[in-house]
């Protein structure tokens, strides 16, 4: 089921976001968090970090999966994910970067990498929540629309209104990787709790899809429908079409 909540400013997402993801950090002994990048959770881990240097949250058992790493960047890359959650996250709190895990977008065999991948997602009892940005196109993690989806950690290329939208971290549109390596829509769905965010207007075409009753590739998030306990936290722009 898709709760939608639909909140004033991009700040008002990660506040609420927050006091989601602190409530499972804090009644779990050992809480695993799924974790996106781009500019859409930026929000949620300040506010995460907030309560932590208010000594309200306590990252030590926390161990965290992401989605997805782009293809060829060294994890020391400033554009790579690993840096990013780094530089978001795990350096500012208190948990154990052994227990923070990625794909390795750097590795030799990428096959075998995905395989490996999965096996660490598989490894958790339970991945409490999924953390979850949306592309304008609809896709989740690098799930990009197509006639197939993958299930589980696959290596994707990426299309090319991602490229461009993704562009804007790079220093021209030419250095964004043209592939990446993502958890698949089985990996995704395997959490217990998912919360998705957007904001803005880009997004409101794809928001306004996961609003009604259908799936379809073309809409990769639109299979979060299948999931119990969905929570979509937008705000005004992005829920320009919701009825
Ligand atoms: C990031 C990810 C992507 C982003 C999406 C939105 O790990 O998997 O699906 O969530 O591209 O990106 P932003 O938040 O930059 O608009």
């Amino acid at each position: 089921m898709i709760n939608f909540k639909i909140v004033d400013s991009y700040d008002e997402i990660g506040v609420l976001a927050s006091k989601m993801v602190a409530e499972i950090i804090s009644k779990n002994s050992n809480p695993v968090l799924g974790l996106a990048t781009g500019s859409t959770p930026i929000g949620l881990y300040s506010n995460l970090i907030k309560l932590y240097n208010e000594k309200k949250l306590d990252f030590s058992k926390v161990s965290t999966v992401n989605l997805d790493e782009y293809v060829g960047l060294e994890e020391d890359n400033p554009q790579s994910y690993k840096y990013f959650m780094n530089e978001n996250l795990f350096s500012k709190v208190n948990i154990d970067i052994k227990n923070t895990f990625l794909p390795n977008g750097a590795a030799e065999n990428l096959l075998e990498e995905a395989k490996r991948y999965e096996n660490i997602l598989e490894s958790f009892e339970n991945i409490h929540v999924q953390i979850l940005g949306i592309g304008s196109n609809g896709h989740i993690g690098f799930n990009e629309p197509f006639n197939e989806l993958n299930l589980y950690t696959s290596i994707v290329d990426l299309k090319k209104e991602t490229i461009d939208a993704n562009s804007r971290f790079f220093e021209d549109s030419s250095m964004v990787p043209r592939k990446a390596i993502s958890m698949g829509i089985k990996s995704i769905l395997r959490a217990d709790k998912i919360i998705l965010m957007a904001y803005g207007e880009s997004k409101a075409k794809a928001i306004e899809y996961l609003a009604n009753d259908k799936i379809s590739t073309d809409v990769p998030a639109s299979f979060l429908k299948l999931h119990k306990d969905v929570h979509i936290i937008v705000d005004k722009e992005a829920a320009k079409y919701l009825k």
